[in-house]
């Protein structure tokens, strides 16, 4: 498994408009930390710490945040207030991060496949950062995918089980039980209607990839919506091998909805403040 951790951030972000017409999506705060970084600190947490970016057009505002800001720093130098920037300043020491940018929106897969440069010819994993996860207790989510990948070495999903009238937003999967909570996966479905779904097993955004997905993804059709769907690529693994769904333990909001956003930043304000 390599340290390499692939976060595709160059959606637009619609359901946040107007606050997301000049700020990224990811730069959203729950509270007071943008949703990238929870993301990294996942990933760090998981012995991660090559963080690679798939940025878009008028998404800098990421790449200023994981940098050094001379002027604020100098202004508050010796201040209580630099308590503020401790952790911040903790990633950026232990971690390095590469950007490239995605010229065309044309979806998740064909985001990922952008990150190819960035990422080469190793497992990487995969977070989209308007799923936030949190540990109860004991690891994180990315962590415990990290381990079962070194069990199983193979691309790994994150499920959980959705209301059967959410599942027009997800991946759902379908899979024969191998451990209670791991499916080795035989279906996989991206948004589709409830009648038509396998499962109310959902993906969520948390994947560990074997490398071989690149080429996948390079001969896969548009899918759902006229995009290049990773759920689809995913199906293609699985038939020709092993892709598995892992029920994670931790607790996980949808913040790229509001009310998913709102139930994150209730949470994290009573557990972290
Ligand atoms: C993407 C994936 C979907 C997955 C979801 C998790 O959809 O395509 O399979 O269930 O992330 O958040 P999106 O939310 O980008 O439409």
């Amino acid at each position: 498994m390599s340290k390499k951790c692939l976060f595709p951030a160059a959606c637009y972000g619609t359901r946040f408009l107007p606050a997301t017409k000049s700020m990224p999506k990811e730069m959203l705060p729950i509270v007071n930390k943008p949703l990238i970084q929870y993301g990294v600190e996942e990933a760090i947490e998981a012995g991660l710490t090559n963080m690679a970016i798939v940025t878009g057009r008028g998404k800098r505002a990421m790449e200023d945040h994981f940098d050094v800001s001379y002027e604020l720093e100098h202004q508050i130098e010796g201040s209580d207030k630099e308590e503020y920037l401790k952790g911040i300043r903790e990633i950026m020491n232990s971690c390095t991060f590469s950007y490239t940018r995605q010229i065309e929106m044309k979806g998740l897969g064909h985001a990922i496949l952008t990150g190819e440069p960035l990422i080469g010819d190793e497992p990487f994993a995969v977070v989209l950062a308007d799923d936030l996860c949190l540990a109860e207790e004991g690891d994180g989510v990315l962590a415990q995918m990290v381990r079962l990948y070194k069990q199983f070495r193979c691309s790994i999903v994150a499920i959980e089980e959705v209301p059967m009238d959410e599942v027009h937003k997800y991946g759902v999967i379908k899979g024969e039980m191998i451990r209670d909570d791991i499916y080795q996966i035989s279906e996989m479905v991206e948004k589709p209607a409830a009648e038509d779904a396998p499962s109310n097993l959902a993906i969520i955004g948390r994947y560990i990839l074997t490398p071989d997905i690149f080429d996948i993804l390079r001969n896969t059709t548009p899918g759902v919506g006229g995009e290049i769907q990773i759920t689809d690529a995913l199906m293609q693994q699985a038939k020709e091998g092993c892709v598995l769904g892992y029920k994670f333990k931790g607790k996980r909001f949808d913040c790229g909805s509001i009310a998913g956003f709102i139930d994150a930043t209730n949470y994290c304000y009573k557990m972290f403040y």
